[in-house]
């Protein structure tokens, strides 16, 4: 990105684009929305913001049903309870499940989806109060307390600076538990660590940053400057919705579990690694957690540890400390750097350590396997592979130039450079023709998720808007999901019979281009129908949903739409090999329960 974020946030100017923005969000409040309390829907701010339409829709508490249902007066809203609804991260489903979880391995952390009958299939309401979102890059410092009403991190994290209230809003100084002082003076520290203090994180060679526990990711806030790319995840724990509010400020993020299972990334795609207090027992069971991070690092990667085994010698931390030395010693990882309260290893290339520790029984190699194969609820592995690929080795080049060179793993796939190419421009082209159809000022969109993502071009036509793109790639089909890391994009592996581990209300836009189409035909839980909802239910209200498919879907979409309270105008554009394609554009309507 490289826009100069230091300079708009010149705390005198950040102060008045504040104040402005409150008068206007207060004079679009006032007079329409306190006041009655019978349970009717109303909308809230429309293009047409005259009066007060009421829709039909029922509020009540609505189970999916098979075959599904779509009531006539349009599909029921949840009550106002469930506006924070996670279907696969449910703490009341989860606490049933409890007796057959292995709590030791915080196997209760991971994804848990109900069995259809036990998903809630009703539109989910926004909280009481809630506003449209901050914009970006205000919103890096400032959201509305309203849309995420959660003090416990504040009570709890604020002498680690992490958030605090200020009025109406949260505000973020930009801190963490391991750098009170700032992320930035931490990230630079980062830097004369990894390059014996002569350079930053950049000339070390990073460029994607995989954050484990990221609390409300400023860590990943303070890299973009420096135009490195961080996919940050914590689980819904103890730590109330640290990654709702990572969301609503504009980070990139999402909710995932270092437990049981590998990460839903591919492996050597991360050139870093951080942990900074991130709550993991890295040092149990034979150290199988270090091992999955062997896994995502690539060949000469780096592992930074922030956490106080690293830096106190009292209590359990030396014993912890070393067992970490021991495990880490045992895969060939070097301890680079320990410097106040951090300790940096480097993933080093060299498969004869690796062989020889095999032979001394101190390490199991993994055996060979199908590269290709998604890591999508895989069993982690108490195993490290010997790096053979010469291609993994290389130094990649900037990530501007990755952005736009072929990724040498398509190739095992059978896409070759031609393909390559034809798909960068036609997205390129598609961006220009989304932005006239969607007539919104492109400030308006930060968080951006494409759902059937293929070879990452939407995301890289998207890469000089102040935007960031969660790239799904669907497990059933090919893994095109490392050639995207390979690009210098980040994004995870999603099986969408199944709801997305993210809050509500978190993307101003998805795309989804030929994925109802893909999901026609495999079943309960993914029909068209589910999709919608669970699209309906991750996108902020005047948000954005994308459609292009085959003509049979979009005109079912079409019909659904206002179910879902959906406005939505069909388009016609070029699928690339001159032949026409229908383009749904979608936008989720602002609606309140009052
Ligand atoms: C949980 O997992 C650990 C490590 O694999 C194992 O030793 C333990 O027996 C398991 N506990 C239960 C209750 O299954
Ligand atoms: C925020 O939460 C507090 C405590 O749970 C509650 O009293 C308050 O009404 C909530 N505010 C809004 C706007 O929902
Ligand atoms: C990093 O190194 C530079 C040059 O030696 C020094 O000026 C700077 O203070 C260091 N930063 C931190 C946070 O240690
Ligand atoms: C770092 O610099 C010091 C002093 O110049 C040198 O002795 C040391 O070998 C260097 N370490 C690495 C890892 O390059
Ligand atoms: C670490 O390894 C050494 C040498 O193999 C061994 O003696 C020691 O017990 C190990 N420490 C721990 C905490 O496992
Ligand atoms: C995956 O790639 C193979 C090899 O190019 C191709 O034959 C197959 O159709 C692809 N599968 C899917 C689901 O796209």
């Amino acid at each position: 990105m490289g826009h100069p974020l230091s300079a708009a946030f010149d705390s005198k100017s950040g102060q008045l684009i504040l104040i402005a923005l409150l008068l206007m969000v207060a004079s679009f409040y006032t007079g329409t929305l306190f006041g009655h309390r019978s349970i009717t829907l109303v909308e809230k701010m429309g293009p047409s913001d005259s009066g007060e339409p009421h829709f039909s829709n029922k509020v009540a508490l609505t189970f999916r049903r098979t075959p599904v249902f779509l009531p006539d007066t349009g599909v029921n809203v949840c009550p106002l309870v469930y506006n924070e609804y996670i279907p696969c991260h449910d703490l009341s489903y989860i606490s049933d499940l409890l007796p057959q979880l292995n709590l030791s391995l915080r196997e209760e952390l991971e994804r848990h989806c109900p069995p259809l009958e036990k998903r809630l299939f009703c539109l989910v309401p926004s909280p009481k109060d809630y506003k449209l979102p901050i914009k970006w890059p205000i919103s890096r410092d400032y959201v509305w307390r309203s849309n995420v009403n959660h003090s416990h991190l504040a009570e709890v994290k604020g002498g680690q600076n992490w958030v605090h209230e200020k009025g109406q809003l949260w505000w973020f100084p930009g801190g963490g538990t391991h750098f009170k002082h700032g992320a930035p003076e931490y990230i630079q520290r980062l830097g004369n660590m990894t390059t014996n203090e002569t350079g930053d994180l950049v000339s070390a060679g990073i460029s994607q940053v995989l954050d484990v526990g990221c609390g409300v990711a400023s860590f990943a806030a303070y890299l973009l400057p420096l135009d490195i790319q961080t996919m940050s995840f914590a689980p819904k724990d103890g730590h109330e919705n640290q990654i709702q509010f990572a969301l609503e400020r504009g980070i990139g993020a999402m909710i995932s579990a270092l437990a049981t299972k590998q990460l839903p990334y591919p492996s050597n795609s991360f050139e870093m690694v951080h942990c900074s207090r991130c709550r993991v027992d890295w040092h149990e069971n034979d150290g199988i957690l270090l091992k999955e991070i062997d896994r995502l690092l690539r060949p000469n990667g780096y592992f930074v540890y922030s956490a106080p085994p690293a830096y106190k010698k009292v209590k359990e931390f030396p014993l912890i400390w070393e067992k970490l030395l021991n495990i880490t010693t045992a895969m060939c990882w070097k301890l680079i750097a320990q410097q106040v309260q951090t300790a940096i290893w480097v993933k080093e290339a060299n498969p004869s350590c690796r062989l020889q520790n095999a032979d001394r029984k101190q390490l199991n190699i993994c055996e060979d396997e199908d590269e290709l194969k998604s890591s999508w609820n895989m069993p982690l592995k108490n195993c490290v592979k010997l790096t053979s690929d010469q291609a993994n080795l290389e130094k990649l080049p900037p990530r501007s130039e990755r952005l736009l060179q072929y990724p040498s793993s398509l190739a095992r796939i059978g896409i070759n450079v031609q393909m390559f190419d034809s798909d960068t421009l036609f997205w390129q082209e598609q961006i220009r023709h989304y932005r006239k159809l969607m007539g919104v000022d492109p400030s308006q969109i930060r968080n951006v998720m494409d759902m059937n993502a293929y070879l990452g071009g939407f995301a890289a036509a998207l890469s000089t808007s102040p935007v960031w793109v969660m790239n799904v790639v669907p497990v059933s089909l090919n893994n095109t999901l490392a050639a995207i890391y390979e690009r210098g994009l980040v994004g995870a592996f999603h099986n969408w019979c199944e709801p997305f581990s993210t809050y509500p209300r978190t993307y101003d836009l998805l795309h989804a281009s030929h994925l109802l189409s893909h999901y026609l035909d495999i079943g309960e839980g993914c029909l068209l129908e589910d999709i919608i909802l669970e699209m309906d239910r991750i996108v902020r209200p005047q948000g954005f949903v994308i459609i292009r498919d085959k003509l049979s879907v979009i005109s079912r979409v079409r019909e659904m739409a206002p179910k879902f309270l959906w406005d939505v105008k069909q388009h016609v554009l070029d699928n690339g090999q001159r032949k026409e394609e229908l383009v749904l554009i979608c936008r989720k309507k602002f609606w309140a329960i009052f």
